[in-house]
């Protein structure tokens, strides 16, 4: 093996991940720590500047409740939040959320976010709880915030050092361990307190992408499950691993629609012209009274938009020319007209190049003018994120002044966004449950989170008992991949087949497969059954041991490896979780063929699971859903 320097680094809080919810996290628990001399770290596997879902920037702010106008209130907010998820959502946390989210926009553009106004000088809205941003740099100003937030508290940043396993002292999480994509250095972090903020999950199912467009799918490639792994490898209980994303993008490049179907009022149709959320407005009462909810849940818009695809009524298309035709003819004269048309232009391809670059340039390549001709728009691969339009993440604690006394028992156990793990926090992608807070409800959660952990700093700051011989042999799995491709590689003439190891990539292949055929991926038309599930978990335990064997030529291979196992895990818990949930509830995101109806007499509940690192073994537990509004 070659040799690895073991990096040791000790500090009170530690931030894992370097997205919008760790850079909240990383500029609220620092003013804290100052106030009380504690130490702040903040790691992440990438470069913060660029890292996460908001790599490329953003067009939009998608939660900005605006208390301050009095138009709403943090209830409707939960209104919506749960109508959109049928009715499965921790209110205690999304309130928790909701009930902060517009100081963290302040916060944004008092550090340089361009927010649209409009000549009164007020935001534009893009819908009800979304602002429109010149937000290209987003990621680079929100990152910025987070590393003098530290510098100024005495903390510290690891930038390309991945994190692979939480550290554990019993039921205590004391810190994490990792590597440096860049060095030969393994680093242990030993902290008093831990929050997981490595975001969502993405090819743990086939993406539509192939070839050369592969690594472009709508949720970033950065994200591999992170998350996901080191709370369920903690031992902590796990929400909503069943809930997984669709989104519907334009198609091949992933453009959003958000702006096109809230702000220019845009339709979407068939290949025929028919607007399907109306000609297929029947089977809204079947998912009553989700169905008949104004705005209709996503996966419900989905679902519609499917069964024409699923009846051959394909290609579908946003009528991007109509709406723009449609805003320019409310000018009052011509000329007016031609400028807002212009506006209005600009606007459209704004949206993308803010946001999604690639669908910029695929428009350019296809010679697409969206004011004089429609573009094909389609439902993507399943993602798991539960900072959108998805719920999966760790089971954690909500805020004791927002439980009801029907919810204290069950939701509140001491520090808010503790998961069941001692010490060990969560947010944004990494919390579950708490759907709709996108990226300023994923900062304003990691604000929560990073100040409720210091306040756990303050109850139990004994140093973290950390045991050596867990590191040394963490050290050693972490490792492996590097010596099994070193002692193998000259059994075969071509190192990507070996009867000795499997690549990361063709790995990948694998899970990929067996999710997309089994598990209800874009192949299976996002359907699947209970015979097909219990054969996935059949698949997916030959996969994990051949884990074993994952081999890796270089650090950045090994990267890639334990992104592997990090899917994994998050593929596993996804599957058992479909399974237990006897019902199809979000069709349109997936759909048990054997289950067809929702059932609200059996299933408005949460489905929580928990694994055990020292035994293999799964539990699966029904918890109730109950609100604190009305
Ligand atoms: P992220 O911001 O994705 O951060 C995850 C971090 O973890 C990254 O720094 C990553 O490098 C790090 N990491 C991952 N694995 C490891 C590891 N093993 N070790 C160490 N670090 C690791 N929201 C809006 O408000 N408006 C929008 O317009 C909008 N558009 C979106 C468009 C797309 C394509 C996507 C994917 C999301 C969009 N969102 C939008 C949602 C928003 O980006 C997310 O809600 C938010 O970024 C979630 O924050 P997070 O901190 O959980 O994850
Ligand atoms: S983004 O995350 O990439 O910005 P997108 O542009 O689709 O996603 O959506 C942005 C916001 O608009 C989200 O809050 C989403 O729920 C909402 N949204 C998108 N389409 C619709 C629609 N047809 N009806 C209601 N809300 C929508």
């Amino acid at each position: 093996m070659a040799d690895f320097q073991t990096v040791v680094v000790e500090t009170d809080l530690l931030i894992c991940g370097g997205g919008m919810a760790a850079c909240g996290a990383a500029v609220e628990a620092s003013y804290w720590a100052k106030k009380h001399g504690l130490k702040v770290t903040l790691v992440d596997k990438a470069a913060m500047d660029r890292s996460g879902a908001v790599a490329m920037g953003l067009s939009a702010i998608n939660q900005y409740v605006d208390l301050n106008s009095g138009n709403n209130t943090v209830k409707d907010y939960c209104d919506y939040v749960r109508n959109d998820l049928m009715g499965i959502t921790r209110e205690d946390l999304v309130a928790s959320i909701a009930r902060h989210v517009d100081s963290t926009v302040h916060l944004f553009e008092k550090w340089g976010l361009p927010i649209w106004k409009d000549e009164n000088g007020n935001y534009v809205h893009e819908g009800r709880w979304q602002l429109m941003i010149n937000g290209e740099s987003y990621k680079v100003i929100v990152a910025e915030a987070a590393k003098n937030a530290l510098a100024e508290a005495g903390g510290q940043y690891f930038e390309r050092v991945f994190i692979t396993h939480p550290l554990m002292d019993g039921n205590k999480c004391v810190g994490a361990i990792g590597f440096s994509v860049r060095e030969n250095k393994v680093y242990v972090f030993k902290a008093k307190a831990t929050l997981a903020a490595m975001g969502g999950a993405v090819h743990v199912f086939k993406p539509r992408s192939t070839g050369e467009g592969f690594g472009r799918s709508w949720y970033p490639p950065f994200n591999s499950g992170a998350s996901a792994f080191f709370t369920i490898y903690a031992g902590a209980e796990m929400t909503c691993q069943e809930v997984r994303f669709i989104p519907v993008r334009f198609k091949d490049a992933y453009g959003p629609v958000g702006a096109w179907f809230l702000l220019f009022k845009s339709i979407a149709t068939n290949a025929y012209g028919e607007d399907y959320m109306k000609t297929n407005a029947a089977e809204l009462e079947k998912w009553a009274p989700y169905g008949k909810v104004k705005p209709t849940p996503a996966n419900i818009r989905n679902w519609l938009m499917m069964l024409d695809v699923m009846d051959g009524k394909s290609p579908i298309y946003m009528q991007t020319a109509d709406a723009i035709k449609r805003i320019a003819e409310s000018a009052p004269d011509e000329k007016a007209a031609q400028k807002k048309l212009k506006e209005l232009e600009a606007e459209a391809w704004e949206d993308f190049l803010d946001m999604t670059i690639s669908q910029a340039i695929l428009w350019a390549a296809h010679n697409v003018e969206p004011e004089k001709k429609p573009s094909e728009i389609m439902a993507c691969d399943p993602y798991f994120i539960g900072s959108h339009s998805g719920a999966s993440g760790a089971w954690v604690s909500g805020p004791e002044d927002l439980q009801t006394p029907a919810t204290k028992d069950e939701y509140f156990w001491g520090y808010t966004n503790m998961t069941t793990v001692d010490g060990l926090f969560a947010a944004g992608d990494a919390s579950g449950a708490s759907s709709h807070k996108f990226s300023s409800g994923s900062f304003t959660e990691g604000r929560i989170a990073g100040k409720s952990a210091i306040a756990y700093i303050l109850d139990h700051n004994q140093a973290p008992n950390v045991d050596q011989g867990q590191v040394e042999a963490l050290k050693a799995e972490i490792l492996k991949p590097l010596d099994t491709f070193e002692k193998f590689k000259g059994a075969t003439t071509d190192p990507e087949v070996n009867p000795h190891y499997i690549r990361p990539k063709q790995f990948m292949f694998r899970l990929q497969k067996l999710m997309d055929e089994y598990a209800g991926g874009v192949s299976a038309q996002f359907k699947t059954n209970d015979k097909l599930l219990e054969r996935a978990l059949e698949l997916l335990a030959f996969l994990k041991e051949d884990s074993a064997n994952l081999a890796a030529q270089n650090l950045h291979e090994l990267m890639r490896a334990w992104e592997c196992v990090h899917r994994m895990y998050q593929a596993e818990a996804h599957v058992r979780s479909v399974l237990f949930r006897e019902e199809t509830r979000w069709p349109g995101y997936y759909f048990r063929a054997d289950k067809p109806q929702m059932d609200n007499e059996n299933w408005l509940a949460f489905c929580n699971c928990k694994y055990d690192r020292n035994t293999g073994e799964w539990t699966m537990i029904k918890r109730p859903v109950k609100y604190i509004t009305q």
